[in-house]
């Protein structure tokens, strides 16, 4: 036999192993309660008043069903300190109501609601109101907005947050359409990850999304938000007092656009608008359909961390057009999505900046890898009884983004957007495994081009760390920095005299990133003064100058570390610097004290996992 036919032999095995449930029909999922293969919602229509003096959202869900089992008679749907107050069934265009039974909460699922159903009935409609301490919604006072003068209040569903706001099957395997009537108080405009309407409506919203979405891309927010249009089919809602500045930061939207519509296929959401929330949004950006939700903290007023909406933006294919089946395969979305930014920024902007990030990016990969669990360096990792939460790390991302690279040069870039864009287009709107993302490239790639085994590619998602082939990312302008940033250290050149006058955000980053942890505060009263990093505007340069102001006890700096960690709730940024405090008693007082302030202003999310780790390091 020839050696090619043996081999795909020898694949088909392997994949077939791999692929016992397709994933698009069955397959569970270990963070929901509901029973997708018995039914399915359809489509939901909320009707909610959202009430900023209560912090509730009040009103009811009605969930249009696709019965798998005809006879099923019991609807099992995801709450989290859910206040549920009646629930009904229709039948004959009539409304009946129907017992429920909530089971009691688990701490990270939350509670089952079991809903009883006669065989026929199609149509559930769950009478509620949320919780003010919901994980998934925070509630802002005016004080905590840019404009101080109104409340805000937005959601965040990713990963299993959706439960929080809305009775649902809480699980990506199961998508659906929705629309919406929403209330809100004079003067707050409401918005949804659906159709917008840019006027403002006086108090009644309505919304309707005819794309299927699953449950972790429902999103809602309200606020005293102006919208401003950037091009045809891209704009930005945010407080008057940023809405500027924003849109000038984010003009690069449209043309980030079509460079991934170029390479990858259509755009297929219609609109494309950024909401800019309050600075305590916990993460960097959410890709909810049609309407990113940005943090304020990338408005650096040169455009140099918009490498964020280049991320955001590519959900729009990775993610949300192929979806990870299951949070265990986290990595089909965000790996695929931080190849895809990577990609936009090297057509946007240049292959330079791209490949700069890429090696930060690559630098907070070797710092996980070197602090995880073996077990959770696999693209694949076990979350069977874990709170996906609480194994976020970069390995999804960057380990993921490696995978891709190294295919692309392995097998060469042409033939490789070829697969890409296929697998895009064969998988839209469809839960996707890594068994089915094997099954789709061995398929569509692996069989015409034989520089890449599918064995090889097995290994990389199964087998913790990185293969001793992975195409690490190199940059020549960093090879300057290494070099200047030596010749400092050694005292060959006074701070003034580094060549720095065109240094972009990527190169101060990696300039401080790698300054040895013990620099001294001689050395970094030198660089202050120099360059003024505890007054930065840039607040990724502000970070990495934090962590250093922190190792070297660089009590300048504690003002405006205060400041930061108080006015700022964005996960990634604020974690580090309270880790770092927390390596030595008196920056554990420092820390504790700046929390008491810091807590009442932070996302539930950022509460959680500040507490979490106060309470770990304190027992140690
Ligand atoms: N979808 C993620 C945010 C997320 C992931 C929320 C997992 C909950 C669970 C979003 O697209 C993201 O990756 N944000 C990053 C942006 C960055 C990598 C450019 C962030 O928030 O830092
Ligand atoms: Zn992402």
């Amino acid at each position: 036999m020839h050696k090619i036919t043996i081999r795909i032999l020898v694949s088909l095995l392997l994949v077939s192993l791999a692929t016992q449930t397709p994933a698009t029909t069955t397959g569970s999922d270990p963070h929901s309660y509901a029973q997708p293969q018995l039914m399915r919602i359809q489509h939901i229509h909320l009707d909610l008043d959202i009430d900023f003096a209560q912090q509730q959202l009040i009103g009811s869900a009605e969930l249009q069903l696709q019965r798998l089992q005809q006879q099923a008679d019991e609807l099992v749907l995801d709450t989290r300190d859910l206040d549920i107050r009646k629930v009904e069934f229709e039948q004959d265009g009539q409304w009946h109501s129907t017992p429920f039974k909530l089971a009691p909460a688990d701490p990270i699922l939350g509670s089952a609601l079991s809903i009883k159903l006669p065989a026929a009935a199609q149509k559930v409609r769950i009478f509620y109101a949320t919780s003010p301490q919901a994980s998934g919604l925070q509630w802002l006072t005016p004080a905590q907005t840019a404009g101080k003068r109104k409340p805000f209040m937005f959601s965040q569903s990713q990963a299993i947050h959706a439960r929080s706001w809305v009775p649902l099957q809480d699980t990506p395997l199961v998508r659906f359409t929705f629309a919406a009537n929403l209330r809100t108080p004079e003067g707050l405009k409401a918005v949804m990850g659906a159709n917008n309407d840019a006027a403002d409506q006086d108090g009644n919203y309505a919304f309707d999304m005819p794309q299927p979405i699953p449950s972790y891309l429902l999103a809602i927010a309200a606020g005293e938000l102006r919208f401003q249009a950037m091009s045809e089919r891209t704009g930005v809602y945010a407080e008057s007092v940023i809405l500027a500045a924003a849109a000038a930061e984010f003009d690069d939207t449209e043309a980030m656009i079509k460079a991934t519509e170029k390479r990858f296929g259509a755009y297929r959401w219609e609109r494309y608008d950024l909401l800019i929330l309050p600075p305590s949004f916990p993460f960097g950006g959410m890709e909810n359909p049609r309407l990113s939700f940005i943090t304020p903290t990338v408005i650096a007023g040169d455009k140099s961390l918009t490498s964020l909406i280049a991320h955001e933006l590519a959900h729009s294919w990775s993610g949300n057009l192929v979806t990870n089946a299951t949070w265990a395969d986290l990595w089909l979305n965000e790996g695929f999505t931080t190849y895809l930014e990577r990609r936009i920024v090297e057509d946007v902007y240049s292959s330079r900046r791209a490949d700069m990030e890429a090696v930060l990016g690559y630098r907070d990969l070797q710092a996980d890898l070197a602090k995880l669990d073996a077990a959770d360096t696999r693209l694949q990792p076990d979350l069977s009884g874990r709170d996906p939460d609480d194994i976020f790390s970069s390995v999804a991302y960057e380990k993921g983004s490696l995978l891709l690279r190294w295919l692309e040069h392995t097998i060469g870039r042409a033939a490789f957007d070829t697969w890409l864009r296929g697998y895009f287009d064969r998988n839209a709107f469809v839960p996707m495994t890594s068994a089915g993302f094997l099954r789709d490239i061995n398929q569509h790639l692996l069989q015409q081009h034989d520089q890449v085994t599918l064995a090889q590619v097995r290994a990389w998602i199964e087998q913790p760390g990185l293969p001793a082939d992975a195409t690490l990312p190199q940059s020549d302008a960093f090879a300057v920095i290494d070099h200047a940033r030596q010749q400092w250290l050694q005292q060959e050149i006074s701070a003034d005299a580094l060549p720095t006058a065109a240094w972009s955000t990527q190169e101060w980053l990696y300039f401080l990133n790698k300054l040895p942890r013990d620099v001294g505060v001689k050395r970094m009263t030198e660089l202050d003064q120099a360059y003024h990093f505890t007054a930065s505007g840039n607040n990724e340069i502000l970070h990495s100058w934090l962590l250093l102001a922190i190792a070297n006890e660089y009590v300048s700096a504690n003002a405006r570390l205060r400041n930061y960690l108080t006015s700022i709730g964005r996960r990634k940024l604020i974690i580090p610097l309270y880790e770092a405090l927390l390596e030595t008693a008196s920056g554990r007082a420092m820390a504790t004290s700046i929390y008491t302030m810091a807590r009442p202003g932070y996302h539930p999310l950022a509460q959680a996992t500040v507490d979490k780790l106060l309470a770990s390091t304190a027992a140690e």
